[in-house]
Parts: C-alpha cells; sequence; structure tokens
C-alpha cells in the first residue's frame, strides 16, 4: 500500500524482523517518540515570532511525549531498559539528502526541516501500520500501533501545512520539493533494506 507522499513501500523482511525482535523495536520506538519531541522544540524555538508555527509545533511535541511515555510504559512492563539512543542513520541522511538538494531562492531551510519531518513522520506511518496488521488480534500492541498509525498520518499533515505556510503559501513549489525529497527518502529506505540489522522502526 502506498501511504501519503512515500515513493517505496517497505519490503515484507522488515516486517518479519521488526515482529521477530519486538522488543528492540520497542525500545528504538521511544526513541523516535522523544526525537521527534526535542525536533518540534528545537524548530519552535528557532522561530519564536512566528506564534502560529510555536502553537502547533508545541502541541505536536506534547502529543509525541504522550506518545513517548506510553511506549516507555510498555517498555518497563516488559522489564526492558531504554539505554542511550541509538544512531537514527535514516533520518541523518534524510536530513543529508535535503542539504544536498539544489537551493531554491523562495523557499527557506524551515520548509526543508518540516518537510524532513513530515516524511519522517509519512514512514513511521507506514511502519506503525505494517506492526499493527502483523501484531496477534489479542495483543494490546495491535491496538496501539493502530492508533498510532492514524497520529502519525495527521502529524504528516501539520508538519506539510506548516511547511506551506513557511513558503507564503506556495503549495506547488512545496509539492515540488516534497517530491524530491521523496526520492532521496525511497533511495535511503532502499539502501537501509540491505542491512541485516532491521527491528527498528526506520531500519
Ligand atoms: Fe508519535
Ligand atoms: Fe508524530
Amino acid at each position: 500500500v502506498r501511504v501519503l507522499c512515500l515513493k517505496v513501500p517497505s519490503d515484507r523482511e522488515w516486517t518479519v524482523a521488526a515482529t521477530r525482535d519486538l522488543d528492540r523495536v520497542l525500545v528504538d520506538h521511544a526513541h523516535c517518540e522523544m526525537k521527534a519531541a526535542t525536533n518540534a522544540l528545537s524548530l519552535a524555538l528557532r522561530h519564536p515570532d512566528d506564534l502560529r508555527l510555536v502553537r502547533a509545533l508545541t502541541d505536536l511535541a506534547r502529543e509525541e511525549i504522550d506518545h513517548f511515555q506510553r511506549v516507555l510504559q510498555t517498555i518497563e512492563s516488559r522489564g526492558l531498559s531504554l539505554g542511550t539512543p541509538p544512531v537514527d542513520t535514516y533520518a541523518a541522511e534524510l536530513r543529508t539528502a535535503a542539504g544536498r538538494l539544489p537551493r531554491v531562492h523562495r523557499l527557506s531551510p524551515l520548509v526543508d526541516r518540516l518537510l524532513v519531518a513530515a516524511l519522517i513522520e509519512a514512514r513511521s506511518c507506514e511502519r506503525f501500520k505494517l506492526l499493527a496488521g502483523a501484531i496477534k488480534g489479542d495483543d494490546p500492541l495491535r491496538a496501539f500501533y493502530t492508533e498510532l498509525f492514524t497520529a502519525e498520518a495527521r502529524h504528516f499533515r501539520v508538519l506539510y501545512d506548516l511547511a506551506i505556510v513557511a513558503a507564503n503559501g506556495d503549495t506547488e513549489l512545496v509539492d515540488a520539493r516534497l517530491d524530491a525529497l521523496s526520492d532521496r527518502e525511497g533511495e535511503i529506505v532502499t539502501r537501509l533494506a540491505t542491512k541485516d540489522d532491521r527491528a527498528a522502526i526506520h531500519g
């Protein structure tokens, strides 16, 4: 299934690897939620004059913290520990790829930051949906991931809409930029799929 703006669907092997080692996926997932929250907060702090942006991003951060705490609860109940954040190659490569796109005069760096965050939400959404479909019906994690995939789809939309505002309403320009970024995102996901260690949300 195609999810949102994604060009490349996850391969079946990801779902197999993730459900085989759900404990590690949960720990990685907790860190992803925390990163989503801190990224939203740091973006908000960089643009203190834009109150609409500050409001939307702090609302988003609040929701990501809620997700984090709920994953944390699951981690605790399974007797797992959080540990230090794993290296997020996916997000790092996506940021690098965005930095390498040709500069567009009318697009502020904020637009790219919002679109990168939107793409991360879109991929998380896709992966949560795959997890929800693969987890057995009586496991409460199934309902949890079903709820989360709809939340992340909404977050994609929030960030995309903020990118349009940040581009002074130029939807066409933002869509072209998102299209270019989605191409890069698809390449990154395809490359990461060749790695052995895939029990991670963006693995
Ligand atoms: Fe989240
Ligand atoms: Fe999110």
